[in-house]
Order: structure tokens, then C-alpha cells, then sequence
């Protein structure tokens, strides 16, 4: 049977042990006391039981879960016997340290260990674990038992076996997963907080109002979000449009907005995109039309969900 632990059994950690556990999975969650662990177990279970009742778990979810839950008195109870170790404890850089050295001290020296840091060099971390080729950033998003995309991100020495046991246990979730490299952000909120950045200078502008930016954002460019990433909807674009697109935007932004080389390259090479027969991604004619039909059909489906949710029930806009 396999055997996982999560240590720091709070709002990701305990989303992160209910996706694990509902994968077949026994895990024990340590916290900074038996206690806390034990009260945090009893969160999850309540927590499941809403989401089955309200359809966002299978049926029979708690059931499936409470016998592959338990709560122990320590971390190094925790993990003596574990395959696969999670750490979740807060976003502080001398308690990861610290408490990745007691996990690693404390677990079978072959036992696989993650850290869902967000932020924190996972090789400065990796200085804290004993055999540090089995750890890598396992980064789950919030909340984690619904948000599919999973980065793993290996420091110089995560050796290529660790990343692929890490591949393993995720996809066995449902999830999917990403390698990173281990530079600041990652990709997930490098990415996020470029838009958010740019976001907000556009208020400070006064170029729109945070509630019509909002609106921009997800009635265009992020409607397309779930289905395409920015290489595939610049291939759809086409990539000379997007070159002609970047020159317009270096009038007022000459180098926030710098063509990207390998964009300048690909158009040189006659690599237009999708209608060229490929630019990042290659396509047959045949190909393109498919693409074609499934984002039309996608974009339907998507107005249609959007429909029967009806508006986010967002505050109104603060002053
Ligand atoms: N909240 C998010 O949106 C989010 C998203 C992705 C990643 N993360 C990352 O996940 C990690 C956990 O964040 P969170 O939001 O779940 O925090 P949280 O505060 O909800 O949970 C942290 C848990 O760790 C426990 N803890 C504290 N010190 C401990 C110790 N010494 N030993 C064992 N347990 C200890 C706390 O009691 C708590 O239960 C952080 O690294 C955070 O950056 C958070």
C-alpha cells in the first residue's frame, strides 16, 4: 500500500492530502502538534462531505476518504514510513529549512520529498534535506482539490528519477503536471504577477478602471486561457501580426515590450503560425481546420458555463 505524508495539514496542505488520499493513497498529516493535526483532519472530512453533497467530490468521496486519513503526533511519526513526503508549512523561509531537515532526517533515505513553496528557491532549500537528489518543488495551486496544473521543480541535483516518481504520484491524482526550472516565481506566478503588474499600472495611468480591466481580461485574452496557452493562441494569431503587434507597442514601450528573439526568428524562417503550417507548434492543413473547429467549439461551451454560473458575486468596486 502506498504510503504518503503532508506535513503542515492547513488550507493547501489538507487540500493536497484529500487529492492524494482520493488517489488511493494512505496519508498521515503532521502538524505543529497532535492536536492540530487531529483537528485539521476533522476539517478535511467535514469539508469533503459539502463538497460530495454538493457534487465537487465523487460519490462516496468521505467514505473513501476516512480510512486513508490519519492525523500523527509528530512529524517524525509522520513520515518514518512514507514513499512520498509533502511539505506545506508557511511561506517562511528558516521553517521550510527547518522543518524540510527534520522531515528529512526522520524519513527512509529513498523516500521521495516535495515542498509546495511558492515562492522560495527550491535549491536554496534543498541545502536543508538529507540525499537531496529525491527533492524537488511539488507546487499545488489553491484551492488544490480543483486547480489541475501542478509545477515540478527540480534544483541542479533532483535526479531525473525523483521528477519522474513526482510525475507519477501527481498524475495519479487526475492532475497534470509542468517541469520548471528553479528561478524566482517559477512560471505560474511569474506569469501571474507580470499581468497583475501590468494591470495595476494601467489603473495608475488611467488608462481603465480595475472593474473594466477585469472585464478585459476575462471576456478576451483569458477566455481563451483554459484551452490554449500563449504560444498556441500567438500560433492562432499568427506570429507576423504579433510581430507587427509588438513594433506598435514599442512607440510608447520600446523595451518592456521588445520583440522576443525567437518570435524575430520563427517569422524570418516563414513560420506564421497556424496558417503557415506551424510557428511554436507544427500543423497540417488538416490540422488547422481541426484546431479551428475545436476553439470555436470550446469557446461556445465555455460562453455556456459561463451562463448557467451566472456573474462571480463579487463585491462592489472599492473607491
Ligand atoms: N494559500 C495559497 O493560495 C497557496 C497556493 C500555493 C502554494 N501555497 C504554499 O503552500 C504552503 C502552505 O500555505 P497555506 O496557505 O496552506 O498555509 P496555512 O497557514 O493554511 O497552513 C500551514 C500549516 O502549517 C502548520 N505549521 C506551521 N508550523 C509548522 C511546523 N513547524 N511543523 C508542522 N506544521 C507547521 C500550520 O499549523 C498550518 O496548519 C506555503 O508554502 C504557501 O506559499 C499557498
Amino acid at each position: 500500500m502506498t504510503e504518503y505524508a503532508v506535513v503542515g495539514s492547513g488550507y493547501m496542505g489538507g487540500g493536497i492530502a484529500q487529492v492524494l488520499a482520493l488517489s488511493g493513497a494512505n496519508v498521515v498529516l503532521a502538524d505543529v502538534s497532535a492536536e492540530i493535526a487531529e483537528s485539521n483532519l476533522e476539517r478535511l472530512l467535514r469539508e469533503a462531505g459539502d463538497f460530495e453533497r454538493d457534487g465537487l467530490m465523487r460519490d462516496g468521496a468521505v467514505e473513501f476518504l476516512r480510512p486513508r486519513l490519519r492525523a500523527a503526533a509528530s512529524i517524525e511519526e509522520a513520515v518514518a514510513d512514507a514513499d512520498f513526503i509533502e511539505e506545506a508549512v508557511p511561506e517562511k523561509i528558516e521553517l521550510k529549512g527547518a522543518t524540510l531537515a527534520r522531515i528529512s532526517a526522520a524519513a527512509r533515505p529513498d523516500a521521495l520529498i516535495g515542498s509546495n513553496t511558492s515562492t522560495i528557491s527550491i535549491t536554496e532549500l534543498a541545502g536543508h534535506v538529507t540525499n537531496p537528489e529525491r527533492f524537488l518543488g511539488i507546487h499545488f495551486s489553491n484551492p488544490a482539490p480543483f486547480i489541475p496544473g501542478v509545477e515540478l521543480i527540480a534544483h541542479p541535483t533532483t535526479t531525473e528519477q525523483a521528477i519522474a516518481t513526482a510525475e507519477t504520484i501527481v498524475r495519479a491524482t487526475g492532475k497534470q503536471t509542468a517541469r520548471i526550472g528553479d528561478r524566482t516565481g517559477f512560471v505560474l506566478n511569474r506569469l501571474q504577477y507580470a499581468l497583475f503588474s501590468e494591470a495595476n499600472q494601467l489603473v495608475e495611468e488611467g488608462v481603465a478602471s480595475a472593474e473594466d480591466i477585469d472585464t478585459v481580461v476575462r471576456t478576451t485574452f483569458g477566455f481563451r486561457l483554459p484551452f490554449f496557452g500563449p504560444f498556441a493562441i500567438a500560433d492562432m494569431a499568427g506570429l507576423d501580426v504579433y510581430r507587427f503587434c509588438y513594433e506598435s507597442m514599442q512607440t510608447d514601450f520600446p523595451e518592456r515590450f521588445a520583440t522576443p528573439p525567437r518570435l524575430d526568428a520563427l517569422v524570418e524562417q516563414g513560420r506564421f503560425g497556424t496558417k503557415s503550417g506551424g510557428g511554436y507548434f507544427d500543423n497540417t492543413e488538416d490540422g488547422a481546420q481541426e484546431l479551428v473547429a475545436y476553439r470555436n467549439k470550446a469557446y461556445v461551451a465555455m460562453q455556456r458555463l459561463l451562463d448557467e454560473l451566472g456573474p462571480a458575486p463579487l463585491g462592489p468596486p472599492a473607491a
